[in-house]
């Protein structure tokens, strides 16, 4: 699964590691607004042989986050979109075009390729939504935390959202044992303080640090967790990707409530969320200060049960009828070529708990897995 920022729009420069600026230049070099331009730089990309390979190598599930098109894209703009680019309409529709020539994945509708979001069944383990937080259906991001709290602020948009309660439903009557929902912003609040979230009082809930993520949509989030409570849901699993960092937390509306929540036992718990990290985007570059902001977020955030937010890497989801299990992997470096990992930590919710607990070993490789494509026998050489 890829949950998206698989390009980054930026000029030369302006994100990419200074030290590898030479080494690795970003083409076009300017900001990519034009579909050539987006074209470019989705082939520039994809002239690293490491990416080539994992393509090569596995089927991706895949979607656009905000990078694809524009830093905190909404629905009719975008943070890093500026009128003198032009209409925002026409970045998109370039952005979306390059996106489908380029990923592996087709349109589910081919009339309407904004239309990204779907759904997966895996026989009766597991089904899988895929969102589309960004598009479709965002209102544009707040700055305040009072502004957050606005009663009509959509995530999704009613058509998406509809769509995911029907797949929900779907999903337990077709007898899954999991619900896997693939999205790309952090569901679960991340605030300063756990307050109980009491309506009409400034400090409920806490200080929202991050108003692009569902902190900035309460509506959108209390409908999807009043839905899943409603339905008496089990197993739900929000896999999350875009903050370049590793989480695994508790789902819950009201984490800063001990009436409503127990950090210990996980009461009250309706889900589970899983983070990624990022391959090779960057988190909090210098490691003592990861280690201390995580060091104050983790108490200041009940449901929280371990951030990293330093290292680069990936997570790999072991699913059987009695767990959903996230490994997480990191890497030492990703400014030179090494294949050095090292496993970071785990946490699964057991089924039927809608918690997580850690683990303390990864998952053993699959016992039956299939082998890897052979070597190719020749490269094709892509330019720009
Ligand atoms: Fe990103």
């Amino acid at each position: 699964m890829h949950l998206g920022d698989y390009i980054y729009e930026y000029a030369q420069g302006k994100y990419n590691d200074p030290a590898l600026a030479s080494e690795r230049p970003v083409d076009p070099p300017h900001e990519i607004v034009t579909l050539a331009d987006y074209r470019r730089r989705y082939a520039c990309y994809r002239q690293d042989a490491d990416l080539q390979e994992v393509h090569r190598q596995h089927p991706f599930i895949c979607v656009w986050d905000d990078h694809e098109i524009a830093n905190d894209a909404w629905m009719n703009g975008a943070e890093n979109h500026s009128p003198d680019q032009g209409d925002f309409a026409d970045r998109k529709r370039a952005a979306v075009k390059a996106y489908y020539e380029w990923m592996p994945i087709r349109p589910v509708r081919p009339d309407n390729k904004l239309r990204i979001y779907r759904s997966f069944q895996f026989g009766q383990l597991m089904s899988l939504m895929m969102l589309d937080t960004r598009l479709i259906g965002r209102d544009e991001q707040v700055k305040t935390t009072w502004d957050a709290r606005e009663r009509e602020r959509h995530l999704l948009g009613d058509e998406q959202q509809n769509w995911l309660f029907d797949e929900l439903e779907h999903s337990r009557s077709r007898g899954a044992q999991w619900h896997l929902i693939g999205q790309q912003v952090m569901l679960s609040p991340l605030t300063l303080g756990t307050l109980p979230d009491t309506p009409n009082w400034p400090l409920g809930g806490g200080i929202q640090l991050n108003y692009d993520q569902w902190d900035g949509y309460q509506t959108s989030r209390r409908a999807l967790l009043n839905r899943i409570d409603a339905m008496g849901l089990d197993n739900a699993v929000i896999l999350t990707g875009d903050i370049h960092s590793s989480w695994a937390m508790d789902v819950t509306l009201d984490p800063g409530n001990i009436l409503k929540y127990g950090p210990l036992t996980g009461r009250g718990s309706l889900a589970v969320e899983f983070v990624t990290p990022a391959v090779t985007s960057p988190a909090i570059p210098e490691k003592t200060l990861a280690d201390l902001a995580a060091a104050y977020i983790v108490p200041a955030n009940a449901h929280l049960k371990w951030v990293d937010l330093f290292h680069r890497g990936y997570m790999v989801l072991d699913i059987t009828p009695e767990h959903c299990k996230a490994d997480w992997f990191h890497l030492h470096t990703v400014s030179q070529p090494d294949d050095r990992e090292f496993f970071a930590r785990s946490y699964f919710a057991a089924t039927g708990s809608n918690r997580v607990r850690q683990a303390s070993t990864p998952s053993a490789p699959k016992a039956i897995a299939p082998s890897l494509a052979p070597a190719a026998t020749h490269l094709v050489e892509i330019s720009s």
